[in-house]
């Protein structure tokens, strides 16, 4: 049994999110912890919301919410958004939490008492109206390049040319529209990330597994131009992790938060000890997850995330690890995703374009999404979502492929043998011929599973429900039947196991439908076949079943148009 320690991005607070970032994050880590876990081995699966910053501040505002009842409410929506997918995370976090405040304190420390922070002092713009700094991308403006009137601090999106608040012509504040703005000195704390730079590039050469599209831009971020950054860690906003705090080894600091991508990664940290509190288990518990010296070194840690979060991961989040000169544990395997576009554009948040999660479960249960967005997992490219290739693949795979033949089988079974595994004949060479392609498919499956090789997988698990159909088929126990009843019964009794085996194989894609699949089958044993035909016979002769309803339904002509228009419009 190996201990595997999974963590998924931990999504922004501010709002529900889409099908674009289910799928980046969130979900491919819950088929792996759920794979895990069936296999038998130890799992610790975290994830939890990203509560701080200028963003969450503003969607509070705009709510007319103080900052922190807009954050606990919005961490239940996404709460009860991840159960409705069934996402099986041991503990769902918050970076607000204490426990991420403490840490992040306590490694900003350790990183001052190694040299490598810095107070720097800068110049930047205060709106006098709204009574704080503002972030350049919260200054807005006229573009002196091109003339678009409502330019960003940071960059014209009508041009794309990066600017500086200062360049900007008739500057306001994005929040209030305030044009008394002044340019005032403040100081804020450095992060010498470029004196690691030769730690972090042996230690990202040693990981010689990992995929190109993670390494390439790891170390793009490393070398290219003038290489890694220093960065400041630090941001004159109320609503954070206080920068100025009892043992700081620096001082002036008051009215200052840490920086929302310090904080946030440090609550894949805080979210165990959080973890371990909710359990009334010991901080030994949790760091036996997380600290090297504590046993950590047994662990294999697997991060999930989309593609724009890879140098956080790579380097800003190592550096502060590494940095700290103590035994935290670094991740093993960075699994990485391209983005999943929208009917011919791209999922927006901004434009509520695209289904989101609550749209989603209102439409159709989980299973039905979970299973196309993981077979389309936007893995070596993007990929699109389109409601014609969703109607098409939930039609086939799930209502064709699996939900007809636990239909057949189970049907075929009440009405000739009653609700109960039935007894009499032998196995013979089609069914030997069976175990076999079944033993080399599963194979194949966990293969792809263990690499998290997602479409793969999802493919290599339809080989085998296809399997089973082209078995039924041919075995044709209908037509045998009337000739010999105990042939019949002999492939039933076969089938009927099938569905168990299929049950186990495919819960970590389709939770319910495994457990409905279960259900019916009055089973609870969830073990994962080792030796297939051990597995095809364990449920005996006599073991009694029932008919369950229809698991999938398919999804019609008319629901998918009317989909598809409901959603063009974008979110009210
Ligand atoms: N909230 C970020 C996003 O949605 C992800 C943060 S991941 C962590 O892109 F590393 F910071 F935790
Ligand atoms: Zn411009």
């Amino acid at each position: 049994m190996a201990r595997h320690l999974i963590t998924s991005a931990i999504p922004y607070i501010n709002g529900v999110k889409h099908l674009g970032n289910l799928v980046g994050s969130q979900l491919p880590a819950d088929l792996f912890a759920r794979y895990m876990r069936a296999r038998g081995h130890d799992v610790l699966f975290l994830c939890a919301t990203d509560e701080h910053g200028t963003p969450a501040e503003l969607a509070a505002a705009k709510a007319g919410q103080p900052v922190a009842d807009y954050c606990a409410e919005m961490h239940r929506v996404q709460a009860d958004l991840a159960a409705g997918f069934r996402l099986s995370f041991d503990h769902f976090g918050r970076s607000s939490s204490e426990e991420n405040r403490r840490l992040t304190q306590h490694l900003a420390v350790k990183l001052f008492e190694a040299g490598l922070i810095e107070e720097r002092t800068e110049r930047q713009v205060y709106s006098v109206a709204d009574g704080r700094f503002l972030p350049d991308r919260y200054i807005e403006g006229t573009c002196p390049n091109c003339g678009y009137e409502k330019a960003r601090g940071d960059q014209c999106e009508n041009c794309t040319k990066q600017l500086d608040p200062t360049d900007l012509i008739d500057p306001r504040s994005a929040i209030s529209g305030a044009t008394e703005l002044e340019v005032r000195e403040t100081k804020h704390l450095y992060l010498l990330q470029s004196t690691l730079r030769d730690r972090l590039a042996a230690w990202i050469d040693e990981q010689a597994d990992w995929p190109v599209l993670t390494t390439s831009i790891a170390k793009k971020w490393l070398f290219d131009g003038d290489g890694l950054q220093d960065r400041g860690i630090t941001r004159d906003l109320d609503w954070g992790i206080p920068a100025q705090f009892e043992g700081a080894p620096w001082s002036g600091m008051e009215g200052k938060v840490f920086y929302v991508w310090f904080d946030a990664p440090i609550e894949y940290i805080a979210c165990a000890a959080e973890w371990a509190a909710a359990q009334g288990l010991a901080d030994a518990d949790w760091e036996r997850w997380w600290r090297t010296g504590r046993d950590a070194g047994d662990v294999r840690y697997t991060q999930f995330m989309g593609k724009d979060n890879v140098p956080f991961h790579t380097l800003s989040f190592p550096a502060t690890l590494i940095g700290s000169g103590e035994d935290w544990k670094l991740v093993d395997y960075i699994k990485s995703f391209n983005y999943l576009n929208y009917d011919g554009g791209q999922f927006s948040t901004s434009q509520g374009r695209g289904v989101f999660m609550d749209d989603a479960l209102e439409i159709l249960p989980a299973d039905y999404w979970r299973w196309w967005l993981l077979s389309r997992a936007p893995e070596s490219q993007d990929s699109e979502f389109t409601w014609e290739a969703f109607q098409t693949d939930v039609n086939k795979d799930l209502a064709d492929v699996l939900g007809n033949f636990v239909s057949r089988v189970t049907k075929f079974c009440r009405s000739k043998f009653g609700e109960a595994v039935p007894a009499g004949g032998a196995w013979g060479e089609r069914e030997r011929q069976l175990i076999a392609d079944l033993s080399t498919g599963l194979a194949r499956y966990e293969a792809a599973m263990d690499a998290i090789a997602i479409r793969r997988a999802a493919q290599e698990l339809r080989a085998l429900w296809v399997m089973g159909n082209e078995y039924l088929q041919e075995a044709a126990p209908w037509a045998a039947y009337k000739e010999d009843p105990d042939r019949a019964a002999a492939v039933i009794r076969l089938a009927l196991n099938l569905i168990r085996v299929y049950a186990v194989l495919s819960q970590p894609f389709i939770p319910d439908a495994a457990a409905a699949m279960r259900r019916a089958l009055g089973t609870e044993d969830a073990n994962w076949p080792g030796d297939m035909e051990a597995a095809l016979g364990a449920l005996a002769p006599g073991h009694a079943f029932a008919v369950p309803d229809v698991l999938f339904r398919k999804i019609t002509e008319e629901e998918r148009d009317t989909w598809q228009a409901r959603f063009a419009g974008g979110r009210g």
